[in-house]
């Protein structure tokens, strides 16, 4: 039967699931709601709700309680808590264990009172901005030859890469240093043998801990080590929807198949899952059928990321950059498949740059709430920080994550807008985007301290757009594969 979305009623018995998770926040001094891709802090109100959503209580006993404590009008305050609860449901974010029999209701779960930004700004107690979340590319190694993987074009060999020991060690600095999210990355990541030994350490150490994966190696024994080690959510990324386009673009026969059986087994055994559509001129016209196997895949979310042109697929960007017609398709798809499945299934939508008005705020800011580990130990604020010559990423096998974090000249290189030039230095939008992407912007300019040029106040802008249009009219099918040998096609 085709899921529907739920609606909540006082007989609801609301449940936060696997993938969402109530923590105190020790770092900011505050409670958050932790979800896939999302730091939420709820308000005081939000947060007594949250506490008892604990898959026992009832929604009328929830108001009962909290009627009485606040001595507030019982009709008032059961409207409150169906709004806040009925806009979590909508996000995927609560589940109803009154409609499960047994004792394991089904993971999902999230909510927006604040999103991440805000939680960046507030209670920080540090000169410095706190890191949310960190992305561990614990191995560059991949079965998978992608040809937009965002790896950097220089993948580190497997002989660079840090030991368990090391990587143990640097997870245990996180919660210190306010990071609230872990997601374990590559390359593939479950190439390294022990991926499950360093998921129960990060889960130990109060993580929230994420998989992002090709699916390719996983099967039920390795998922469910992994969801018994504590791991929270799964990401599986997927090339397209028909088995041989997606096969040739993945450079690897069988994989979609496999990814569909890995998909398959993170919902058997329990874990939320996520849908990464990486879309492109090649495979926008199966974006409907895409957005139609995340349902029946039973994701809550879909991430509909168009491609990103930097490492390697800057390399590939002929090949792969959508006309502005299919992107204008894509966003009426995208709109419309969201109001259809409102409450189904979540849709996070990244648009290509070149089309844009105003650049993204890429990674929040540079190194103000993310960071990136290569496999070899260097920390990043994004994942393609090293295409930019001229700085020099410190690692921690010669510092401690707290001073790379702090005090690392790249780190601080371009965090805030002091570093800006014009147009970006008076711009009433410069601490809404920080000036854009800095790896495109070195990209595109040869100069990572201008203005992105996918903002419309760059005097590049018209001559992006128009290498990009110009671009997507070439009819170009073949790629430059990801891999360790540069010279293969
Ligand atoms: Fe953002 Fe700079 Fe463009 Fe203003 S000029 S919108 S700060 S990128
Ligand atoms: Fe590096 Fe945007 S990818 S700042």
């Amino acid at each position: 039967m085709r899921p529907h979305r739920a609606l909540i009623s006082e007989r609801t018995i609301p449940l936060l699931p696997r993938g969402v998770q109530l923590r105190h926040d020790f770092a900011r001094q505050r409670w958050v709601l932790l979800a896939p891709e999302r730091v939420l802090v709820p308000d005081v109100f939000a947060h007594e709700i949250l506490l008892l959503c604990n898959g026992r209580t009832s929604v009328s006993n929830i108001v009962d309680v909290l009627a009485q404590k606040h001595r507030a009008d019982r009709d008032v305050v059961l409207r409150d808590v169906l709004r806040i609860l009925q806009d979590l449901q909508d996000k995927s974010y609560l589940t109803d264990r009154g409609s499960f029999e047994g004792n394991e209701g089904p993971d999902i779960t999230r909510l927006h009172w604040q999103d991440t930004a805000e939680t960046a700004r507030t209670g920080l107690t540090s000169a410095n901005p706190l890191p949310i979340a960190a992305l561990a590319e614990i191995t560059h190694r991949c079965p998978l030859q992608c040809p937009y993987c965002s790896n950097p074009i220089d993948l580190e060999r497997a002989s660079s890469e840090l030991s368990t020991a090391e990587w143990k060690s640097l997870i245990a600095q996180m919660p210190g240093l306010g990071v609230l999210q872990i997601h374990f990355s590559g390359g593939e990541p479950l190439a390294r043998k022990d991926l499950v030994e360093l998921v129960g350490h990060a889960s130990a150490a109060g993580l929230y801990v994420n998989l992002i994966t090709s699916g390719v190696l996983l099967d039920r024994e390795k998922l469910s080590a992994l969801a018994n080690a504590g791991l929270s959510h799964v990401q599986i990324s997927f090339q397209g929807t028909e088995n041989r386009s997606a096969d040739h673009m993945a450079g690897f026969r069988g994989a979609q198949s496999k990814k569909r059986e890995a998909a398959r087994l993170v919902r058997e055994v329990g874990l939320p899952l996520t849908v990464n559509a990486v879309m492109h001129r090649q495979n926008l016209y199966q974006l409907t059928d895409m957005i139609e196997m995340a349902v029946e895949l039973d994701a809550a979310r879909l991430e509909v990321a168009h491609v990103q042109y930097l490492g390697w697929a800057s390399k590939n960007r002929a090949a792969l950059i959508p006309t502005v017609e299919q992107f204008q398709e894509s966003t009426r798809i995208v709109d419309a498949a969201r109001e259809r499945l409102k409450g189904v299934l979540v849709i996070d939508y990244v648009i290509p740059d070149y089309y844009a008005i105003r650049p993204k705020k890429c990674m929040g800011g540079w190194a103000k709430q993310f960071f990136n580990i290569t496999p070899s130990g260097k920390v990043l604020p994004c994942h393609a920080a090293e295409s930019i010559t001229g700085l020099a990423f410190d690692s921690v096998q010669d510092h401690s994550l707290s001073w790379i974090w702090n005090e690392s000249p790249a780190m601080r290189k371009f965090r805030g807008t002091e570093w800006m030039n014009e147009p970006c230095k008076s711009c009433e939008f410069r601490e809404i985007d920080f000036g854009g992407c800095r790896c495109q912007a070195f990209a595109l300019t040869g100069d990572a301290g201008n203005t992105d040029p996918t903002c419309a106040k760059s005097r590049l802008h018209e001559e992006i757009v128009a290498l990009a249009t110009n671009e997507a009219e070439v009819d170009i099918r073949y790629f430059d594969y990801r891999n360790f040998r540069q010279d293969l096609r």
